[in-house]
C-alpha cells in the first residue's frame, strides 16, 4: 500500500471532489457561525444545517470541506485507544438536493481504491438493515461480495445514531459506513470477526451518510425537501490507515509531539504502558486547545472556557502524573503549530500568543494545586483530630469545585496518609451539578434552532442589508415577531421584532451595535431601539409608536444616522487603534474582542502586561496623526486570497467565505470587516484612550472615544479643573502647588490635633484609674468620652489596658447623634469565660442598638444618646456581676 502523509490525504480528498464539481468550502470555526445551541463544532455538517433543511443561501449544491471537530463525549477514551481523539480533522463531500446514494457510493469506492489506492479486499461496508438500494449498489454497481456487506440497525448505521428514538432532533438519516481490514492477526482472531466487533481489527474510515428525513418533536421522521448526502472521513484515522501504523497517535501530525513529551519527561514512548496512555492525552488535549484559542476561546469558568479549562488542567495533571514539575505544555505549541501550519497558517502565525495563554494557564494550574494541597492538608488534620479515616463526598467535591483540585489527585494524597474518600458522596454532588449546569445552560446541542425564525426561513431567505450605501430605503415586512409567535399585525403600544425584506439598518455583529430608528407608513410608526442579526436574517426590535404595522405591507426603512456617524467614527478608529497597538506595542497585539458604540469604542486585544502611560500617549500620537493624515478609507469585495496577500488582519476565531470585505485605511491598515465606516480617516475627529485594564490572562482592554464624544469629554475635565480652581481660590498653573500646600496644612494640623488628643485621653486614663471600682482584684471602668471617635475610644482602651493586670473597660461616646461604645477585656477574664463582643451587646441594647466582636475587644452602636449614662451604669454592674461569677467559677 501507499503510505501518505496527512496533509497530502486532505489535499487529494477535497481536490477529487472539487474534480466532481463540488465547492472547496472553509472550515467552520470550532465555535459553531451560526448555532448558539451548539457548544462546538462537532461535525462537517453543522455549517450546512440549513441547506439541508432547504432553508440555506449558498449558491451551490455540492460542497466538500475539512472542518476542524471537537467532540467531548469520548473523552475518557481517549489515550486509551488508538483512535480517539477530543479535537480532530473531518473530510466530507455533501450534496444539497443534488445527487445521492449512487455517486456518494461510486465516488467514495473510486477514492478509496483508485486515489489511495486501497486494495478492495481490505475495505468491508456496511448499510442501515432496510436500506436495500445502497445493499445493492454496493453489491451490483461495485461488486463487493455479499458477505462484506453487513446490514446493521440504527444504533450502528443511523446518523445520529439511534435518532429515530433517541433524537436529537434535526436533518437525520441511514447511513453507510466504510472499514478497513487490519487482518486477522489485530484484534479477536475470530474467522467470523465483523465490522461491529469491538476488537479493533477493523477501522471505521468514512460514514455515508443520506440526509433525508427532518426529525420532529416525537421522533416522527418527516421526508426533507431534498435528499441530501452528508459524509465523514476521520482524517487521523485515514491517515495510519495510510501510514500503516498502530495509533492515531503514531501519524506525522503526532508523532512529533510525542517525540517532544519524550524528550520533556526523560520517559519512553512505548506505546503501550500507562506513560504512553498520558502521553497520547496530552498531545491531544494539547492539540484541541491551541485550536480552541485560535478560534477564539480563551480558558474560563463558563460554557466553552470550561471545557478548554478542564482539557488544558488534565494535560497538566497528566503531565504532573509523568514527573515534570514546571510549566511544560506552553513548550509545545509550537511543535502543534509546525506540522498543523500548512492547512492552518493561523495556527502559525498566533503560536507565541497561544503559547503565552497556554503558559499562564499552566501556571495559575500550579498555583490552584498548591493551594488544594494546603485544604486537604487542613482536612486530613480535622479527620486526625476526630480520629475519622473517610472524607465526606461534600468536601471532596469543594476541593475539585472551587479549587479546581482533580479528585484522582485527592483520592491519591488521602491514600499516601492513610485516609480514604466518600465515592459515591461525590459522584453524587457531581451529578447534582451537572443537572444544575445543564438545566441553566442554553446550549443544548439541539442539532437545529426552532421557533419562529425556523419557520421564517420557510418563507424568506433572509434580509438584504442596503446600509454601508444607504441610510434609508423602502422595504416590505416579511414577518413580525411577538415574544415567541409570529403575528399578522401589532398596534402601538406593542413591542415588536420587524422583519424586512431589505434594509438600511446594521444588525448587531463584529463587535458594532445594532442601529436605531424608525419604520413609517402613512402616520403609523415604529420606534427601533435595537438591531440584531440571526443567521441571513436582520431584527428589528422596538415599539409601535403611532397606528399599527402590518406583514406584508410596504413601509419606509430610516436609520438615526447621527447615532450612526458616530458608530462609523468609533469603528474605523478601531482599525486605527489595532493598527497602532501592534506597532507600538509589537505585533502579537492582536483584537481579541471589541465593542464599537455610538459614545466609545472597547478594544480588547493580546498582551501580557498593562500599558505604561508613555505607551498609551503614544499610541495616542500615532492614531491621531493617521487621522490628521486624512486618507481615504476604501471598504471592497474581494477573493480572501487576495486580500490575505494585501496583508489584511484576519480575527481570531472567526471564519471567512470565499469572497470578504476588506476594510484599507490609506495604506495603514487592512483589515477583514463587515462593520460600516467613515470615508476618510479625517472624519474620526479627535482620538482620546479612556482607560486601559485587564479583562482576563493575556488579555488587555483599552477604552477610547472619538469626535464629539472625545471633545466633550476633554471639556468636562476643563470645566472641573476651573471649577477646583473657583473652590481653592486659585488660578490653572498654581493648582498643584496649592494643593499640595493645602495637604501639607491639613497635615499639620492633623498632627497638632493628635498631639492635643493624646494629652487628654492621658488625663482621663489617670483619672478613670484612680476611679476605677474593683471587683475581686478587677479593675472596673465604665466611662463617658465627650465628643470622641471610636479611634479615640479605641486608643484609651488600649492605654488603659496597660495601666493594671486585670481589667474590664466600657467605654462610650456619643457625636452627630450615635452612642460608640467599646469593650475591651484583659487575656484573664477571657479565659474565665467573658466575652467582650457578647457584653457590649448587651449593653448596646440600653442604648437602642447593637454589635459584636472579639472576645478580648469589640465595637457596638446605638441611637439615643440620652441613655449613656444609663448604660455605662448598667455595664458597671454587667461586669461586676460577671467578674464575681468569672472569680467563682476560676476558684472553684
Ligand atoms: N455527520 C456524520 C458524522 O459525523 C458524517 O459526516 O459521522
Amino acid at each position: 500500500m501507499l503510505v501518505m502523509k496527512t496533509n497530502e490525504i486532505r489535499n487529494k480528498f477535497l481536490k477529487f471532489f472539487e474534480k466532481k464539481s463540488h465547492v472547496i468550502w472553509p472550515s467552520d470555526s470550532l465555535v459553531p457561525q451560526n448555532d448558539p445551541t451548539l457548544l462546538f463544532t462537532g461535525a462537517g455538517m453543522n455549517q450546512f444545517k440549513d441547506m439541508f433543511l432547504g432553508k440555506g443561501n449558498l449558491d451551490f449544491k455540492k460542497a466538500t470541506t475539512c472542518q476542524k471537530c471537537l467532540r467531548t463525549g469520548d473523552i475518557d477514551n481517549v489515550g486509551k485507544t488508538a483512535s480517539h481523539h477530543t479535537f480532530f480533522e473531518m473530510l466530507g463531500n455533501f450534496s444539497f438536493g443534488d445527487y445521492f446514494k449512487t455517486e456518494t457510493i461510486e465516488w467514495a469506492w473510486e477514492f478509496l481504491t483508485q486515489e489511495l489506492k486501497i486494495p478492495e479486499e481490505r475495505l468491508r461496508v456496511s448499510v442501515y438493515k432496510d436500506d436495500q438500494e445502497s445493499y445493492e449498489i454496493w453489491g451490483k454497481n461495485i461488486g463487493v461480495p455479499p458477505s462484506k456487506i453487513y446490514r446493521y440497525g440504527e444504533k450502528d448505521n443511523f446518523w445520529p445514531a439511534n435518532a429515530p428514538l433517541l433524537g436529537p432532533n434535526g436533518p437525520c438519516g441511514p447511513c453507510s459506513e466504510i472499514f478497513f481490514d487490519q487482518g486477522e492477526k489485530v484484534g479477536c482472531g475470530r474467522k467470523e470477526c465483523e465490522p461491529a466487533c469491538d476488537c479493533g481489527r477493523f477501522v471505521e474510515i468514512w460514514n455515508l451518510v443520506f440526509t433525508q428525513y427532518n426529525r420532529t418533536e416525537g421522533g416522527k421522521l418527516v421526508p426533507l425537501p431534498n435528499r441530501n448526502v452528508d459524509t465523514g472521513m476521520g482524517l487521523e484515522r485515514m491517515a495510519r490507515v495510510m501510514q500503516g501504523v498502530q495509533t492515531n497517535f503514531d501519524i506525522d501530525i503526532f508523532s512529533p509531539i510525542i517525540k517532544s513529551l519524550e524528550e520533556i519527561t526523560q520517559i519512553k514512548y512505548s506505546g503501550k504502558d500507562g506513560h504512553a496512555i498520558l502521553m497520547r492525552r496530552i498531545a491531544d488535549h494539547l492539540k484541541a486547545c491551541v485550536f480552541c484559542i485560535s478560534d477564539g476561546v480563551l480558558p474560563g469558568n463558563e460554557g466553552r472556557s470550561y471545557v478548554e479549562r478542564r482539557l488544558l488542567r488534565r494535560a497538566i495533571r497528566d503531565g504532573t502524573q509523568l514527573g515534570v514539575k514546571d510549566c511544560f505544555l506552553y513548550k509545545l505549541v509550537p511543535i502543534v503549530s509546525n506540522v498543523m501550519q500548512e492547512y492552518y497558517p493561523d495556527i502559525k502565525q498566533r503560536r507565541e500568543n497561544i503559547a503565552r495563554i497556554v503558559k499562564s494557564e499552566e501556571e495559575k494550574f500550579h498555583e490552584t494545586l498548591e493551594l488544594g494541597t494546603a485544604r486537604l492538608k487542613e482536612l486530613m488534620d480535622v479527620l486526625q483530630r476526630n480520629k475519622q479515616k473517610v472524607l465526606s463526598g461534600q468536601e471532596a467535591f469543594k476541593l475539585y469545585d472551587t479549587y479546581g483540585f482533580p479528585m484522582d489527585m485527592t483520592e491519591l494524597i488521602l491514600e499516601e496518609k492513610g485516609f480514604a474518600v466518600d465515592k459515591d458522596g461525590f459522584e453524587n454532588e457531581l451529578k447534582k451539578q451537572r443537572l444544575q449546569a445543564r438545566t441553566s445552560s442554553q446550549m443544548t446541542g439541539q442539532v437545529f434552532d426552532t421557533g419562529p425564525l425556523s419557520r421564517i426561513k420557510d418563507i424568506s431567505k433572509g434580509t438584504e442589508f442596503l446600509g454601508y450605501q444607504e441610510d434609508a430605503c423602502e422595504a416590505k415586512v416579511i414577518a413580525l415577531i411577538q415574544g415567541d409567535t409570529l403575528v399578522e399585525a401589532a398596534v402601538a403600544g406593542g413591542e415588536i421584532t420587524v422583519i424586512l425584506d431589505r434594509t438600511p439598518f446594521y444588525g448587531e455583529s463584529g463587535g458594532q451595535i445594532g442601529d436605531t430608528g424608525v419604520l413609517e407608513s402613512n402616520g403609523n410608526q415604529v420606534r427601533i431601539t435595537d438591531t440584531k442579526k440571526n443567521n441571513d436574517f436582520i431584527l428589528h426590535v422596538g415599539k409601535v409608536t403611532k397606528g399599527e404595522i402590518k406583514t406584508g405591507e410596504v413601509i419606509r426603512a430610516k436609520i438615526d444616522i447621527q447615532r450612526r456617524n458616530s458608530i462609523r467614527r468609533n469603528h474605523s478608529a478601531t482599525h486605527v487603534l489595532h493598527y497602532v497597538l501592534r506597532k507600538v506595542i509589537g505585533q502579537h497585539a492582536e483584537q481579541s474582542g471589541s465593542l464599537v458604540a455610538p459614545d466609545r469604542l472597547r478594544f480588547d486585544f493580546h498582551h501580557f502586561s498593562g500599558l505604561t502611560q508613555e505607551e498609551i500617549t503614544r499610541i495616542e500620537d500615532m492614531a491621531n496623526e493617521i487621522i490628521l493624515t486624512n486618507v481615504p478609507v476604501v471598504v471592497k469585495e474581494l477573493p480572501i486570497q487576495e486580500a490575505r496577500n494585501a496583508g489584511a488582519m484576519a480575527l481570531f476565531g472567526e471564519k471567512y467565505g470565499e469572497l470578504v470585505r476588506m476594510a484599507a485605511i490609506g495604506d495603514f491598515s487592512k483589515e477583514l470587516c463587515g462593520g460600516t465606516h467613515v470615508h476618510y480617516s479625517g472624519e474620526i475627529g479627535l482620538f482620546r484612550i479612556i482607560g486601559e485594564s485587564s479583562v482576563a490572562a493575556g488579555i488587555r482592554r483599552i477604552e477610547a472615544m472619538t469626535g464629539m464624544a472625545a471633545l466633550n469629554r476633554d471639556r468636562d475635565k476643563e470645566r472641573l479643573i476651573n471649577e477646583m480652581c473657583n473652590v481653592l481660590n486659585t488660578n490653572e498653573d498654581k493648582l498643584i502647588p496649592k494643593t499640595q500646600d493645602l495637604l501639607s496644612e491639613l497635615k499639620n494640623l492633623q498632627k497638632e490635633v493628635h498631639k492635643v488628643k493624646q494629652k487628654e485621653i492621658s488625663g482621663k486614663v489617670d483619672s478613670f484609674i484612680e476611679h476605677a471600682k474593683e471587683v475581686s482584684g478587677v479593675k472596673i471602668i465604665a466611662r463617658k468620652l465627650d465628643e470622641a471617635t471610636a479611634d479615640d475610644l479605641r486608643k484609651t482602651a488600649d492605654m488603659l489596658m496597660k495601666s493594671a493586670k486585670e481589667m474590664a473597660i466600657i467605654l462610650g461616646a456619643a457625636q452627630n447623634g450615635r452612642v460608640t461604645i467599646i469593650a475591651a477585656l484583659s487575656p484573664n477574664l477571657v479565659k474565665c469565660g467573658l466575652h467582650a463582643g457578647n457584653l457590649s451587646k448587651e449593653i448596646a441594647k440600653v442604648v437602642g442598638g447593637g454589635g459584636g466582636g472579639r472576645p478580648e475587644m469589640a465595637q457596638a452602636g446605638g441611637q439615643w444618646p440620652e441613655k449613656l449614662d444609663e448604660a455605662l451604669s448598667f455595664a458597671t454592674e454587667l461586669l461586676s456581676k460577671k467578674i464575681r461569677e468569672g472569680a467563682l467559677l476560676s476558684s472553684g
